[in-house]
């Protein structure tokens, strides 16, 4: 399975951002390797649960910028995040309920970060350096 690398196009320039998606990429990256290596569902337990905890936290430290910068966009921007708040929750109880975690479900993970980064978060990232586009 192909493990998400950091490259330029995720980059809003928003140095704590950054950090908070490198963070994410990594948790995901984790995720992944402890299905791959079977050790066992403690680990992935573990692994799932911090990236819970550290999905919300980070959502709710960009919907507060984007509060305080008043981002025109930010209604949809926090529908997106709290879908995929949702599907996390929903994995979570399935993997609890005794369901391996799927390379699908692997891969709807890091399709969905890749994807929201590049095109919803940078949206909100040109906004507040006021390089978005009329
Ligand atoms: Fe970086 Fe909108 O999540």
């Amino acid at each position: 399975m192909t493990l998400l690398a950091w490259d330029e196009s995720l980059e809003t320039r928003i140095p704590h951002i950054d950090a908070q998606h490198r963070k994410l990429i990594s948790l995901i990256n984790d995720l992944d390797q402890a299905v791959q290596d079977g050790t066992g569902g403690l680990l992935v337990s573990y692994v799932l649960q911090e990236l819970i905890r550290y999905v919300k936290d980070h959502f709710e430290d960009e919907e507060q910028l984007m509060l305080r910068r008043r981002f025109p966009d930010l209604t949809a921007h926090r529908k997106e995040h709290d879908l995929f708040a949702s599907r996390l929750n929903e994995i979570h109880t399935t993997f609890q309920d005794g369901d391996a975690l799927s390379s699908n479900i692997l891969d709807f993970l890091k399709d969905w970060l890749v994807n929201h980064i590049r095109r919803t978060d940078q949206a909100y990232a040109a906004f507040i350096q006021g390089t978005a586009k009329a």
